[in-house]
């Protein structure tokens, strides 16, 4: 039925079907600007895509189990569900403000990536690709738990440094295993670790390696990508351990009773669990066949991208494709992985204060700043990605105030003074209008390739011919005499007109500016297609200032907030967080916490069941603690003001989510407010007989 007028229809792509994700997030922690390089990366190219007319879907969710929510959670003296639901929440408000247009926002812990985790797990069991083994590992004898690497820490077995993680020190360098660790403690208790035995599944990696070795030469990979992997192929694949112990927040796999699967292995599933949950919610997108379930790259005609950086590549460039090749399902189209966000040069860093959240840039900036700033800086390369706050200002403020906004405040007072909004009715300049719309071609090529960088460079360079243009024109000039008030209309006509079309190829990056800058012009979309035809004879709005300059004084005002927030932050986090070193450590108090902080702090009225004398502690005294049912045993440092039989039966007050500590008389459970001189703990202090054990103090 095709017919030979087919042909004259000018040239269109055919729509294409996409998929597109960005990593994950953990649900542990606020988003930073690091994850932002990632976001606004792969928005500007699902927005590009959709500006062209395709079928291009965005899916997110958070990554929402693991070892490290669950201790949180637990500190925080709330569920799992509770953290996760909460910082969700914070999550995508972050994404939102940011312009972030995901078509979904899911997390791992839903039903849909149970479902997704289980049913590839059985297949991949029934196909012969999981082996069940024991082995041995570190064991938190009094928090009953094994330990991953990061909780365990001690003396480096090479140089002898103190406080080194499991696996690798800082100090020199060295990477061993954690049984190679002197003196080790877990993170979580303080207590000696002990060796243990359990049973492990683990996904068998090195079925794979023929079909590895050709997908990673196929086009699914950047070439430095493909380098790095031909590297870990030298040394050889590895069989993964894909199972956890309880306790853990998790799912449990099929056929166990206490045995999860590794946060890693259900992580990427939720990708397509999230695109479920979007297809659940619109009757006109069907999974499998956007999908291709069965099928492999060949059968489906759906593009899939994961938006990743380079530090994760490891488990979406093998792991990931292997394991859907091992289920019978289809493989991702390509892999894009970016650099690191560096700060002034350096690795964000939260004692320098270049740890940047998401919400402290945007008390503050324009998000729309830093999504050019981003773009001006991104490649499709891997390369680490600097922020410059001198650089940020200058490439702000002269590329899209000076250059590109300047266009229009310079042309639009005219054409609303004295031509009533009216642009001209023919366009004066169709020659260079064509030569900014023929333009159009080679940055969709360019965003097609990630080479942001590449595109914002060449739609400075075309704002930069639009400035001279109406430079040497001087329409300002032409308006003061009678005769040439057309020209002057006609010039400042073309000026806005050019300004459409450069806002048309940047909207993808300033979607914000993009929608403020139609209604100025009075257009119903802005699409890539729409600028083929100069508007003539159309009706404008009153123009706005579209963006303002970047002023220093946010920028300070941000830095300050950050430096606020993690002082604060790390005053709490030290004494609560597993995952950081020091319970044993002098903590500077911090000038300010923020309220959220001190809500953290769990606070009880007890009552002093039994007080004991500790055989060969100077200051101690053992408290048995009543919280209400529950019951705990502290040592507090009382002995010179209190005889125990005086402190039993009395109320007072203590910190219940304190990680508990190993001492060398046993492990303390939290601890007692107490007050003394020059910060000696002393006397207890106590509540009104009002109060009883178990009340949380606020
Ligand atoms: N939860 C995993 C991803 C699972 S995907 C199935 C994870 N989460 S993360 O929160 O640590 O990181 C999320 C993404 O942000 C990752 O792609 C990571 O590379 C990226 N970035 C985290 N810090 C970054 C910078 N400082 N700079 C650029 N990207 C960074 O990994
Ligand atoms: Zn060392």
């Amino acid at each position: 039925m095709s017919t030979a007028s087919d042909t004259s229809t000018p040239a269109r792509p055919p729509r294409r079907k996409i998929l597109v994700t960005s990593a994950l997030p953990y649900a542990n922690g606020a988003i930073h600007l690091g994850h932002m390089v990632e976001h606004i990366q792969t928005d500007i190219w699902v927005r590009f895509q959709k500006m062209r007319g395709h079928q291009c879907l965005y899916v997110c969710a958070d990554d929402a189990h693991g070892t490290p929510i669950m201790l949180r959670a637990e500190r925080e003296g709330i569920t799992p569900e509770e953290l996760i639901a909460r910082v969700k929440e914070e999550h995508e408000a972050d994404f939102a403000d940011f312009g972030i247009g995901f078509d979904n926002y899911h997390t791992t812990h839903s039903e849909e990536n149970r479902e997704l985790a289980e049913n590839i797990y059985l297949r991949l069991k029934e196909s012969g690709h999981i082996a069940v083994r024991t082995i041995k590992q570190a064991y938190d004898p009094v928090k009953e738990m094994f330990l991953p690497d990061r909780f365990l820490k001690g003396e480096c077995p090479r140089c002898g440094a103190r406080d080194q993680y499991g696996d690798n020190c800082e100090a020199c360098g060295a990477t061993y295993s954690t049984a190679e660790l002197k003196n080790p403690v877990s993170v979580v208790s303080g207590a000696t670790p002990i060796e243990k035995e359990s049973e492990h599944h683990f996904f068998k990696l090195p079925n794979f390696e023929n079909m590895l070795r050709d997908w990673i030469r196929s086009g699914h990979l950047q070439p430095e990508v493909a380098n790095k992997l031909a590297e870990w192929f030298e040394s050889g694949l590895q069989e993964w351990d894909i199972s956890r112990d309880a306790p853990y927040f998790g799912f449990k796999i099929p056929g166990t009773e206490d045995k999860y699967f590794y946060v890693w292995l259900d992580a990427p599933m939720g990708y397509f669990a999230s695109f479920k949950n979007l297809c659940d919610k619109h009757d006109d997108l069907d999974f499998d066949a956007f999908l291709g379930k069965n099928s492999l790259d060949k059968d489906s005609d759906t593009e899939l991208y994961h938006f990743i950086g380079k530090d994760i590549i490891y488990f979406h460039a093998l792991f990931w494709p292997a394991i859907l090749h091992g289920a019978g399902l289809r493989t991702p189209t390509a892999i894009f992985a970016h650099g690191f966000l560096t700060v002034g040069g350096q690795k964000m860093s939260k004692s320098r204060g270049t740890f940047i959240n998401a919400r402290a840039y945007l008390d503050h900036l324009n998000p729309e700043y830093l999504r050019y700033y981003f773009a001006a800086k991104l490649s499709s390369r891997i390369d680490d990605i600097d922020l410059s706050f001198d650089d940020f200002s200058a490439r702000v403020n002269s590329d899209l105030v000076g250059k590109v906004v300047n266009i229009a405040s310079r042309c639009a007072g005219y054409i609303s003074k004295k031509c009533n909004g009216q642009l001209s009715a023919t366009c004066s300049e169709p020659a260079l209008y064509q030569r900014f719309v023929d333009t159009g071609e080679q940055i969709a090529a360019l965003y097609e390739q990630r080479e942001f960088s590449h595109a914002m460079r060449e739609i400075m360079a075309l704002a930069d011919i639009a400035n001279q243009y109406i430079d040497e024109q001087k329409p300002w000039l032409l308006a003061k005499s009678e005769d040439t008030t057309q020209q002057a209309q006609d010039v400042y006509s073309t000026g806005i007109n050019l300004f459409r079309v450069l806002m048309t190829w940047l909207k993808p990056v300033l979607p914000e500016m993009a929608c403020e800058a139609q209604d100025f012009l009075n257009i119903d979309t802005m699409d890539w297609h729409d600028c083929g035809q100069p508007l003539s004879d159309h009706r404008i709005d009153r123009f706005k200032p579209l963006m303002t300059r970047v002023e220093q004084e946010k920028i300070d005002a941000m830095l300050a907030q950050t430096r606020n927030e993690l002082a604060a932050h790390t005053s709490a986090e030290r004494s609560t967080e597993a995952t950081e070193p020091g319970p044993l450590q002098a903590d500077p108090i911090a000038d300010t916490i923020a309220f959220d902080d001190f809500a953290r702090i769990d606070l009880r009225i007890v009552r002093i069941k039994k007080a004991e004398h500790v055989d060969g502690a100077k200051k101690l005294l053992r408290l048995t603690l009543d919280l209400g049912g529950e019951t705990r045993n502290v040592f507090a440092g009382i002995k010179s003001a209190y005889a125990p039989e005086d402190l039993e039966g009395k109320l007072t007050v203590m910190v219940a989510n304190l990680a508990p500590r190993k001492m060398r008389f046993g492990v303390s459970e939290g601890m007692v407010l107490a007050a003394g001189p020059d910060g000696e703990e002393l006397w207890i202090l106590h509540p009104d007989d009002g109060a009883q054990p178990g009340m949380r103090v606020k």
